[in-house]
């Protein structure tokens, strides 16, 4: 029994672009974004209110927020590693954030400075001031099949960390399989144990596609339940904290997927594939779709 209806949640303007060495216009960030809502995607992750040291792509976010087209009924969200981060994602009226922990204790230290306890106390103010002020806060944990300093990752670890974030009060936690190494078994023996601790309607699925499995692994997470799935468009990204990530799984190969499967999304494969076409001209890359190439033929 697959899912009628799948949420597309959209981070090419964040995860996508994050790891960019070139810089990116703030005026082309924002194209992005308001092309990607007009293809009907309803959940754009816009940027992150992160160190600037540590990620430098994203700096211009609070400049990105107040230039998009805001949509009625689209949830613009940002990434918030801590108080800090929650006060300017305030600032530029970002109506959701997202926390983000890792279920590997390397990668905590690698990509937030901390160890994984340290993190989630360091989300609890976050969640208090994001409860004041309305703020709906979405939890990440990376690694979830793999962790590029580590190995091995079990379901247990992911389930505990995935666990805590919703107990702290994060409404849907994407369990990320940030290095793309994760199979379609492994992925559905993950969301079985996670499942176990967290309602599967409270889980999402955030995969990279570095080897290669990630529609598979979507495939397998519909199996078990779960419609709510991380992508970006044209495949864009990767993780700046770990090397040789590729970008996530491309939004328009998984719009093409649960089209096929005549599971609703409400979004418009033409438009999404003319806004990837568009962001890989900015870039000078190639699209890393093969949706698009295939439509799209040199
Ligand atoms: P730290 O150095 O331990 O932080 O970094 P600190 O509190 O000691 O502060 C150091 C400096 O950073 C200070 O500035 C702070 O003001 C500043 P200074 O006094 O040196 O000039 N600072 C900030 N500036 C702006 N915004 C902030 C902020 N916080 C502190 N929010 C910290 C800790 C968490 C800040 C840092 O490690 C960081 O920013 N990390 C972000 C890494 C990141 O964004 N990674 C990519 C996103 S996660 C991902 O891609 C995975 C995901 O896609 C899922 C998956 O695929 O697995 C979500
Ligand atoms: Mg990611």
């Amino acid at each position: 029994n697959l899912p009628q209806h799948v949420r597309l949640v959209e981070v090419g303007p964040r995860d996508g672009l994050q790891n960019e060495k070139q810089p990116i216009s703030v005026a082309d960030k924002v194209r992005l974004v308001d092309d990607l809502t007009a293809a009907g995607l309803g959940y754009v992750e816009v940027g992150s209110f992160v160190s600037p040291k540590w990620v430098p792509q994203m700096a211009g976010s609070a400049e990105v927020f107040a230039q998009i087209q805001r949509k009625p009924g689209v949830t613009y969200a940002a990434l918030t590693p801590n108080l800090k981060g929650f006060e300017a994602a305030l600032e530029s009226r970002v109506e959701e954030v997202a926390v983000f922990a890792a279920a590997s204790e390397a990668f905590s230290q690698k990509n937030i400075n901390c160890s994984i306890a340290e993190s989630l106390e360091r989300f609890v103010p976050v969640m208090e001031a994001a409860r004041q002020h309305g703020v709906r806060v979405r939890g990440y944990v990376s690694c979830v099949l793999g962790c590029p300093y580590e190995g091995e990752v079990k379901p247990e670890q992911v389930a505990h960390v995935a666990r805590e974030l919703f107990a702290m009060g994060c409404y849907e936690v994407s369990l990320g399989d940030t290095i793309g190494v994760g199979t379609a078994g492994a992925t559905r023996r993950m969301f079985e144990v996670v499942g176990r601790d967290v309602p599967r309607d409270r889980l999402a699925g955030h995969f990279h596609d570095t080897y290669g499995q990630a529609l598979a692994n979507i495939y397998a997470s519909l199996l078990e339940g779960i419609a709510v799935f991380d992508s970006s468009v044209a495949g864009l990204g990767g993780c700046p904290y770990a090397k040789g990530a590729t970008g996530n799984v491309a939004s328009e190969d998984v719009l093409y997927l649960l089209d096929g499967l005549g599971i609703e999304t409400g979004i418009d494969l033409d438009r999404l594939i003319a806004a990837g076409q568009r962001i890989c001209q900015v870039l000078g890359r190639a699209n890393g779709s093969r949706v698009a190439r295939a439509r799209n033929p040199d």
